[in-house]
């Protein structure tokens, strides 16, 4: 049976002979090193042959704050400190306190009403379009910016990329490579609404196409998106599962674009880890959906709900956003003198601490990945394989210190140097 090994590896490739033999292909997504890891610390991750790695992924852009941060740890455990773990059939403090202080959080959109979890960001993002289908029975009509990533699953798969298998679903266009003019957005909706008038229930659309290969529009784009939906009653759905808890440089990705979104749907950082996804808006929206109508087995545990206390406490009292401004200048920085050494690398684009790395093809990609993770003998750097075939995500932990940034760019300066020859 095929899997991947790696030289000097014996731990590891136990571990990946065992995964090949009893997981579905289906279950992880393609990543060329397949780290098999043993324990995981602040910005670094211990695989189990002994080797340190600076990751760069945070998880999957879940753990903001890194991993076992003592403090969330801490508050985390108080919070839920004699607590069931589910509370399906029960209400509990931690439950309200987790939704008053996230909509608190919130408080620069005054549409952040109320709140419906979730325990993934695909069914957070179907919850906040039932809850606009419900509010508005008569209208069948659901528009999506195209090629964005919303979720695997129901709605949200049917909302994803740039064609749908349900009949009720348009795309528009989100700016990339092309620079197109406003006029050009602003048609595209009115051509819409001529078409379907009083029809069109929801548009959604991502801060930034992450999954695409990390292409980060202009302020002006999204603020058309949001007067088109205010001028004709059409809730505006923010899609900041992977934005949200300080990604782009602010609390939250509608405040970097200067909106406010009717709802806003959060995931992956929003608890640090623990499953939880959350809907944020209009009262009115949310309370289209009756008792039971969005519940599900496993949406706002008790632990899920004590990890946003915990992490909406972290990142207010060490002011985590202000350190991550800083931290994102560094990162910046650092690309870009990273794209002036490597000439593989065809463009850096990003925010804040979110970027993507384009390089040439796909091969060469693949490469990087695996040139950085066996930088040195015992150091590395962890990334996700390539997204869109050749772009690589960089979006360490929103806590990593300038001198680990630091050491982590000269391991890969180090690393892909392989790669040239140099
Ligand atoms: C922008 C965005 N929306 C939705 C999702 C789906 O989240 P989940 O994988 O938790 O279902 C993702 C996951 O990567 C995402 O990046």
């Amino acid at each position: 049976m095929s899997f991947i090994k790696h030289e000097h590896e014996p731990r590891g490739n136990a571990i990946r002979h065992e995964v090949a033999t009893y997981i579905g292909l289906g279950q992880n997504t393609y990543t060329p090193t397949q780290v098999a890891v043993a324990k995981a610390k602040g910005c670094h991750l211990w695989t189990v042959d002994g080797r340190k790695l600076v990751d760069f992924t945070s998880g999957v852009l879940v753990q903001n704050l890194g991993y076992r941060h003592p403090k969330f740890e801490k508050y985390w455990a108080s919070y839920r400190n004699g607590l069931p773990v589910n509370a399906y059939n029960m209400v509990s403090h931690v439950f309200a306190k987790a939704s008053k202080c996230l909509i608190k959080s919130m408080k620069t959109n005054p549409n952040a009403q109320k709140i419906l979890w979730a325990a993934s960001g695909s069914e957070g993002i179907q919850k906040a379009m039932w809850t606009a289908l419900h509010r508005y029975p008569d209208r069948n009509i659901m528009v999506a910016t195209r090629y964005g990533f919303h979720g695997k699953k129901g709605l949200a798969a049917d909302v994803t990329g740039e064609t749908s298998k349900n009949p009720d679903v348009r795309f528009i266009s989100f700016p990339m490579e092309e620079e197109k003019e406003p006029e050009f957005y602003q048609e595209e909706l009115d051509a819409l609404h001529k078409a379907y008038p009083g029809k069109i229930a929801l548009l959604i659309t991502e801060p930034y196409l992450g999954a695409k290969g990390s292409f980060h529009p202009p302020v002006w784009y999204h603020q058309i998106l949001q007067h088109w939906c205010n001028k004709h009653d059409i809730p505006f759905i923010f899609d900041e599962v992977q934005s949200c808890f300080g990604r782009t440089g602010n609390m939250y990705a509608y405040e970097s674009y200067q909106v406010t979104p009717d709802l806003v749907v959060l995931g992956k950082g929003l608890a640090n880890g623990e499953p939880a996804a959350a809907v944020v808006g209009r009262a009115d929206l949310i309370d289209s959906l009756q008792y039971g109508e969005a519940s599900d087995t496993y949406s706002a545990s008790v632990p899920a709900c004590a990890a946003v206390c915990a992490a909406l406490d972290v990142f207010k009292e060490d002011r985590i956003v202000n350190s991550a401004r800083k931290n994102a200048l560094k990162l910046g920085k650092r690309l870009t003198d990273l794209a002036a050494e490597f000439s593989f690398i065809r463009d850096v684009r990003g925010e804040g601490m979110v970027y993507g790395v384009e390089i040439e093809d796909a091969i060469t990609a693949n490469r990087c990945v695996l040139e950085a993770y066996r930088a040195t003998t015992r150091k590395g750097i962890h990334f996700l394989g390539p997204l869109a075939e050749k772009v690589l995500r960089v979006s360490p932990p929103l806590v990593i210190t300038e001198e680990e940034l630091e050491e982590a760019f000269s391991l890969l300066h180090k690393a892909w140097r392989r790669i040239t020859g140099k």
